[in-house]
């Protein structure tokens, strides 16, 4: 995997890159797994700006969201569900049968997730899986300690996740749900691409273990080193652990206008 600490806009630079990617594909229809998250709000409004200006199109894309809350229901105002309609699904023309979010009020959850399972082989794969990172180092919900070949599965959020996403709840973590339906490590290890967007001081640590930690369920983020072809992209803020090396190495290139890439 790679790790590029940019001083551009990662919004802009992950939006152009989904763009590229579905440009010089030659599979369609492109099938692309997607986040939800303050971070990748800057994202989908950069892909509806493409689409608006017609320089792409969903017409041949299918997506599977990552994850969504169990009790909430699609028109609650926090439900990736809403979410994905409000910032991207509105503005852009994807057909309403290939857009995939799971569904958190589902009478049979486990059901509802071996059946994303096979909706995801069924349509040969995930190409480009999009992610961002919660503090604690989760990606999608799999909170530490889940297996890095676990699967679509109903899980229980941390406390650390419950009050990272209280900001969103009225800062009630008692409004937060405590459980959550979410692709497993194995389900998205399995792309042929993953990018994943960490921003802010918040994520520093998840980070920092990230470059100098060992590869551990502790830290689900480090399941990416593990992928020949992931990237997580990171501003100088999520960086800001990484000791004065990297971060001089960073101040020097980005003088220069460029990201500073790092191998893991
Ligand atoms: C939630 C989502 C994660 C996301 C995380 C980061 O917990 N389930 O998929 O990565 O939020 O969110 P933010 O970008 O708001 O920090």
């Amino acid at each position: 995997m790679q790790l590029v600490i940019t001083s551009h806009n990662l919004g802009l630079w992950a939006a152009a890159h989904i763009c590229n990617r579905w440009k010089n594909s030659s599979k369609r229809p492109f099938v692309l797994g997607l986040p939800t998250g303050g971070t990748v709000e800057e994202m989908y409004a950069a892909l509806s700006g493409l689409v608006k200006n017609g320089k792409m199109t969903f017409k041949d894309i299918i997506s599977f969201n990552m994850d969504e809350y169990v009790g909430l229901s699609p028109e609650h105002p926090q439900s990736y569900h809403y979410y994905m309609h409000h910032h991207l699904f509105s503005h852009v023309d994807e057909k309403p049968e290939n857009i995939h979010i799971l569904n958190g009020q589902a009478a049979d959850l486990d059901a509802e997730c071996a059946n994303y399972e096979t909706a995801i082989k069924q349509v040969g794969g995930i190409d480009l899986f999009m992610g961002g990172i919660g503090r604690n180092g989760h990606l999608a919900f799999n909170e530490p300690g889940s297996a890095f070949d676990s699967r679509t599965r109903v899980i229980e959020l941390t406390q650390s996740t419950i009050d990272a996403n209280s900001r969103f709840f009225n800062n009630d973590p008692t409004q937060v749900p405590t459980r959550a339906l979410s692709i497993g490590i194995g389900t998205l290890l399995d792309a042929r691409e993953i990018l994943i967007l960490a921003a802010g001081a918040s994520k520093a640590e998840a980070i920092l273990q990230l470059v100098k930690g060992e590869v551990s369920t502790q830290w689900p983020v480090t399941a990416l080193k593990n992928h020949a072809h992931a990237t997580v992209l990171i501003d100088k803020e999520a960086a800001s652990r990484l000791g004065t090396d990297i971060l001089t190495q960073f101040d020097t290139l980005r003088k220069e206008d460029k990201d500073l890439v790092l191998s893991l």
